[in-house]
C-alpha cells in the first residue's frame, strides 16, 4: 500500500529506470522419473544460470541458458558457480540481476501451480550475494519482499508457494533493492491437480466456513511426517518434502511414534496419494508415556508463526493403531479452539487404515508468535490414545496480496506492465513454438489427461442464506406471533428468552424430515432447509452436523449472546432443537436470498437505483445499531453482499454474526484481535495493526456500496491488476469524478447526477485509508438517506410515476419514517408492539435532520 517504504518505491523506480527488464525465455520440459498417477500438464524445472542440465532428487533441471540470446543480449545479468559439494546441487549455480528481471512461463493449464524458488548465496560469485537484498513477485502476489540472506538463519534455503494462475502466463519477477542484486539458484513452476487444495476451510473460534481460498496465495511454512522420516521429492507424487515432526513437540515425551506398512493403507475414493503418500499416512504420533499419572493429556506441536497472517492447516489422520471399529475418539485442538471434538475415524471411514483429512484456517494464537495444534484423547471413549499422522500449515496472502510484508505488487513493480510488452512477444513466439511440440508429446502419453475436469475458478459458491449464528427474537416477540396466528404450538419456553425451542419432532415435520428439495444452502457447519412451521410460518432451519465441530456450549453460548438483538434490520432467530444431541437453529425465512444475487451472477432482473438505495440504508440501519443499539456496542467483522439478505418486501437484513465481537469498552479506542472476516471487504488498517472497531465494518459497507453500484465481485483476481479490487478500482473513478463509467449498465441514464454523486461520496469515505478518517455508520445512513432524497426529489420532479419493471410494489418506504419512534428499545424487553415501531431510537437524532420529502 501506499503509505509504507515509499522509500523502497522510488529506488525501485530509479532502478526500472535505468535498466532495461530482462526477461528470460524458458522452454517446457517434461519431468521424467515419477512413476506418478500424476503428471503435471505445466512441469517447469529449471538450474538458473547453469551452463548443464542439473539432476537433483531424481529429476531433470533444465539450464535456462538454453535460450540464451536475450541474456546476452541485454548483459545485465551474470552467472555464478561452485564447485563444493554442500549444498545439494541445485544450489550450485545461479543467474544474478542487476536490475530488476522477469522469468515468463507460458501455462497451459489454468489453476494452482507450486512455485518452488531455490536460493543460496554462492561465496565465489563476485558479488557478494548474503548482502543482496531483493524481492520476488507474480503478477499478482508478493513472495518475498527486500529477503537479505544476512537476516536469515540459514546457509541455503528453499521456498514452496502454491499459486493459482488464472491467465496464460505466469511472471516471476525478481527486484533487486538500493544498490543491491537480486538472484535465484534454481525454479520450479509445476501444475497442482484441481483436488489437491479447496476454495473452503473450516475457520474457528467461532467456526465458520471460509470460502475464496483459491483467490488467495499458499505459502508452505510446514509440512510434517508424523512420527516418519523425511520424505523428499522422490517419495511425493507431487514433489512436496515432509520433515519428521519431533523437533516441533512441545514435550517430546508425549509422543509415540507407530507404523505399519505403506501397502496397508487403503485410499477411499476422495483421497489419493497427491493428497499426501502413503508414507504419510503409515506412519503417526500417538500418545506416549510422559511421565504423569494421569494418562489424559494432549500431544502439542509449537510453530512459530508471524501473527500478521492467517494460516490454512490441514490434518491428516489414519487409524493405523485400533483393533476394531469406534475404540479410538478423540479430540483435535488448533491453537486453544477445538477443531473437531469426539472425532471418531472410523465412523467417517467406515474400516481402519483409511487416509481421513481435515483443513482449517486459523492464525496465531492470541497474537502471539506460536501457532499450536494438539491432540488428546476424549473423556468419553473406551481407549485413552489420539493419533495424528501428517500436518500441513501454509500462510495465506494477506489484503495486499502479499505472504511477507505489508507491500502489495504494484507498489513493488512502479514500472507499468506494458511497457515490456515488447519483450514479451517476443518470448511468447519462441515459447509457443518449444510449446507446441511439447502439446504434441502431451497429447500423444498422457491423453487420459484429458478426461481430467477443468475446474473453472469463477465457480460459483454456494451462498450460505443464513446466519450461522443470527439474532434471535425474543420471548415476548414469540408470544406476540403464537397470539396473532392463533396456534401457539409452542411446546415450552426456556427460562432465560433464548427464543423458543421446538421439538425435534416439530423440526421434523416443518422441514419433511429434512428433504433435500427444501434444502437451501449448505456449509461447514451443516445444511439449511426451508420449513413451514404448523402456523404456515416460513422458516429456514439450520441443522449442525451430529458431530459438529461446534460444541454443544457454544452452541448455547451463541443462541444467548444473540438474544440480546433484536432489529428490523437483523435477520432474527426464532427459536432452537436440542434435543437428542441434534444443534438446530430456526430463521425467520427470507425469500429474496442475499443481496449478492440480485447484483450479479445469476438470472434475477436488475433492481432500480432507488431499491439498491433502499436496501443500502436498511443495511446500514442493522450495523448502525449493532454499533450503537446496545449496551456495548458489537462489531460485525463480516460484512459483505452475501451476508445482506433480502426478504419478500426486499427489506435488507444483515445476517450471520459469526464473527461478531463486542466493540471497545468505554475507556478503549480498540479490541485488539486476530484478524478474521472475507477477504476483498478487511479493513486494511484492521489487517495492518489488528485492532478492531466499528470503523472497519464502515470500510468493509464502502466495499458492499461498490459492489451495489458496479455490480461485480469485491474480489476479481482474473480482471487485470488495476481492477482486481473493486475498492482501489472504484476510488480511483470516484477521485476522478467518473463513476459513471464504470456503474452498473443497467443503471446508466436512470440515476440522478447528484444522487449518484452523493453515493459515490459516501463510498469513498468509508474506504478512507485510515479509520478515523472514516464516518460512523449514522453518518453514513444519513448521506445514503440524502442521496435517495435527491434521486426521489429528482423522479418526481422530472419523471411521471414510472412504474418500471423494475420497480417492486409493496417495498415499504422505511427509511423516512423512522421520526416517530419514541420507544427505546435495548434489552429485548420490548413490548411487543408491532415489528420495528420501537427501533432506531438510537438513531433518531440522526433523521431528525432530514425533511420527508413526502411530508411537503
Ligand atoms: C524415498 O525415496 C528414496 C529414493 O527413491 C528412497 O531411497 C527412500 O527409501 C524413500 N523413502 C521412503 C521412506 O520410502
Ligand atoms: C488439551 O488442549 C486444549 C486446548 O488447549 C485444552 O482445552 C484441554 O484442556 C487440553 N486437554 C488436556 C487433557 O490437557
Amino acid at each position: 500500500m501506499k503509505f509504507l517504504g515509499s522509500e523502497i518505491l522510488d529506488r525501485a523506480k530509479m532502478k526500472a529506470v535505468k535498466l532495461v527488464p530482462l526477461v528470460l525465455a524458458i522452454i517446457l520440459f517434461m519431468g521424467h522419473g515419477s512413476c506418478a498417477s500424476f503428471t503435471p500438464v505445466d512441469n517447469y524445472l529449471i538450474a538458473c544460470g547453469s551452463s548443464k542440465n542439473v539432476t537433483f532428487q531424481d529429476r531433470t533441471f533444465v539450464s535456462d541458458s538454453e535460450h540464451s540470446s536475450l541474456v546476452l543480449r541485454s548483459g545485465n545479468s551474470s552467472v555464478a558457480s561452485s564447485n563444493s559439494t554442500t549444498p545439494p546441487p541445485i544450489y550450485q549455480s545461479a543467474r544474478v540481476f542487476l536490475g530488476m528481471a522477469s522469468y515468463k512461463f507460458e501455462i497451459k493449464q489454468k489453476g494452482r501451480h507450486w512455485v518452488r524458488l531455490y536460493f543460496y548465496p554462492l561465496p565465489k560469485s563476485g558479488e557478494n550475494l548474503t548482502s543482496a537484498s531483493m524481492s520476488v513477485v507474480t503478477d499478482n502476489f508478493v513472495l518475498l519482499n527486500n529477503f537479505t540472506f544476512n537476516k536469515y538463519n540459514g546457509s541455503y534455503m528453499f521456498k514452496e508457494y502454491a499459486i493459482n494462475v488464472t491467465s496464460d502466463t505466469l511472471t516471476l519477477t525478481f527486484v533487486p533493492s538500493n544498490n543491491s542484486v537480486a538472484f535465484i539458484n534454481a525454479i520450479e513452476v509445476v501444475s497442482i491437480p484441481h483436488e489437491v487444495l479447496p476454495d473452503q476451510a473450516l475457520a474457528l473460534n467461532p467456526s465458520t466456513p471460509f470460502n475464496g481460498l483459491s483467490e488467495l496465495a499458499l505459502e508452505t511454512v510446514y509440512r510434517l511426517n508424523m512420527g516418519g522420516p523425511l520424505l523428499t521429492a522422490q517419495n511425493d507424487t507431487l514433489g512436496r518434502v515432509w520433515e519428521n515432526d519431533v523437533k516441533y513437540l512441545h514435550v517430546n515425551s508425549s509422543a509415540e511414534s507407530v507404523s505399519v506398512s505403506p501397502a496397508n493403507i487403503m485410499y477411499p475414493a476422495a483421497i489419493t496419494p497427491e493428497t499426501a503418500p502413503n508414507l504419510v499416512y503409515a506412519t503417526a504420533e500417538t500418545m506416549g508415556d510422559a511421565n504423569v499419572p494421569n494418562d489424559n493429556f494432549n500431544i502439542t506441536w509449537v510453530f512459530s508463526v508471524d501473527p500478521n497472517f492467517m494460516y490454512f492447516v490441514r490434518v491428516h489422520f489414519c487409524d493405523i493403531v485400533s483393533k476394531s471399529l469406534n475404540n479410538l475418539v478423540f479430540n483435535l485442538f488448533i491453537n486453544d479452539d477445538i477443531a473437531l471434538g469426539s472425532l471418531d475415524l472410523s465412523s467417517l471411514t467406515g474400516e481402519l487404515g483409511v487416509p481421513y483429512y481435515k483443513d482449517f484456517v486459523s492464525n496465531s494464537s492470541a497474537n502471539s508468535h506460536t501457532l499450536t495444534v494438539s491432540v488428546g484423547p476424549d473423556t468419553m471413549a473406551d481407549l485413552t490414545d489420539a493419533i495424528m499422522n501428517g500436518l500441513e500449515i501454509m500462510r495465506i496472502s494477506n489484503e495486499v496480496g502479499s505472504l511477507n510484508g505489508h507491500l502489495s505488487v504494484k507498489s513493488l513493480l512502479p514500472s507499468s506492465p506494458t511497457k515490456k510488452s515488447n519483450i514479451g512477444i517476443i518470448i511468447g513466439s519462441i515459447v509457443g513454438a518449444a510449446a507446441a511440440v511439447v502439446l504434441v508429446l502431451i497429447g500423444l502419453c498422457y491423453c487420459c489427461l484429458v478426461a481430467r475436469k477443468s475446474k473453472t475458478t469463477q465457480q460459483e459458491r454456494p451462498w450460505l442464506p443464513l446466519p450461522l449464528y443470527g439474532n434471535s427474537q425474543t420471548m415476548t416477540k414469540m408470544s406476540t406471533t403464537s397470539q396473532k396466528s392463533g396456534t401457539a404450538s409452542c411446546i415450552s419456553l426456556t427460562s432465560t428468552n433464548l427464543g423458543r425451542f421446538f421439538m425435534f419432532q416439530e423440526i421434523l415435520d416443518a422441514t419433511n424430515k429434512f428433504d433435500e428439495n427444501l434444502l437451501l444452502g449448505v456449509g461447514g457447519f451443516g445444511r439449511v432447509y426451508k420449513g413451514t412451521l404448523e402456523d404456515g410460518t416460513k422458516v429456514a432451519v439450520k441443522r449442525g452436523n451430529p458431530r459438529s465441530e461446534q460444541g454443544v456450549a457454544e452452541f448455547r453460548t451463541e443462541i444467548e449472546m444473540l438474544s440480546k438483538l433484536r432489529h428490523r434490520h437483523l435477520v432474527s432467530l426464532i427459536g432452537y432443537c436440542d434435543e437428542r444431541s441434534e444443534m438446530i437453529l430456526v430463521y425467520e425465512y427470507m425469500a429474496n436470498g442475499p443481496l449478492r444475487s440480485h447484483l450479479y451472477g445469476t438470472d434475477l432482473p436488475p433492481v432500480s437505483w432507488k431499491q439498491r438505495l433502499e436496501i443500502c440504508i436498511g443495511a446500514a440501519r442493522g450495523l448502525h445499531y449493532l454499533h450503537t443499539g446496545a449496551a456495548q456496542s458489537i462489531i460485525h467483522r463480516d460484512v459483505k453482499t452475501t451476508n445482506i439478505l433480502l426478504d419478500e418486501n426486499f427489506v435488507a437484513k444483515v445476517a450471520d454474526f459469526g464473527l461478531s465481537k463486542t466493540g471497545p469498552a468505554l475507556d478503549q479506542t480498540h479490541v485488539s484481535t486476530a484478524v478474521k472476516g472475507s477477504f476483498g471487504y478487511l479493513d486494511p488498517e484492521y489487517f495492518r495493526r489488528q485492532q478492531l472497531t466499528e470503523k472497519s465494518d464502515v470500510y468493509s459497507f464502502g466495499v458492499v456500496l461498490m459492489e451495489v453500484l458496479c455490480t461485480r465481485p469485491a474480489l476479481n483476481p482474473v480482471l487485470p491488476r488495476d481492477q482486481v479490487n473493486i475498492a482501489e478500482w472504484g476510488m480511483s473513478w470516484q477521485k476522478k469524478g467518473m463513476l459513471d463509467q464504470i456503474m452498473d449498465p443497467n443503471l446508466v441514464g436512470n440515476v440522478n447526477p447528484a444522487s449518484l454523486k452523493k453515493f459515490g461520496e459516501t463510498a469513498e469515505k468509508c474506504l478512507a485509508e485510515y479509520g478515523v478518517d472514516r464516518p460512523s455508520m449514522g453518518d453514513v445512513l444519513w448521506n445514503l438517506e440524502y442521496a435517495l432524497q435527491l434521486e426521489e426529489t429528482s423522479s418526481a420532479l422530472n419523471e411521471p410515476e414510472d412504474n418500471s419493471t423494475n420497480h417492486i410494489p409493496g417495498i415499504p418506504l422505511t427509511p423516512l419514517e423512522p421520526f416517530d419512534n419514541s420507544v427505546s428499545m435495548v434489552d429485548g424487553g420490548n413490548s411487543g408492539t408491532e415489528d420495528d415501531d420501537a427501533e432506531d431510537a438510537a438513531t433518531s437524532a440522526v433523521f431528525s435532520q432530514l425533511v420527508n420529502p413526502r411530508g411537503r
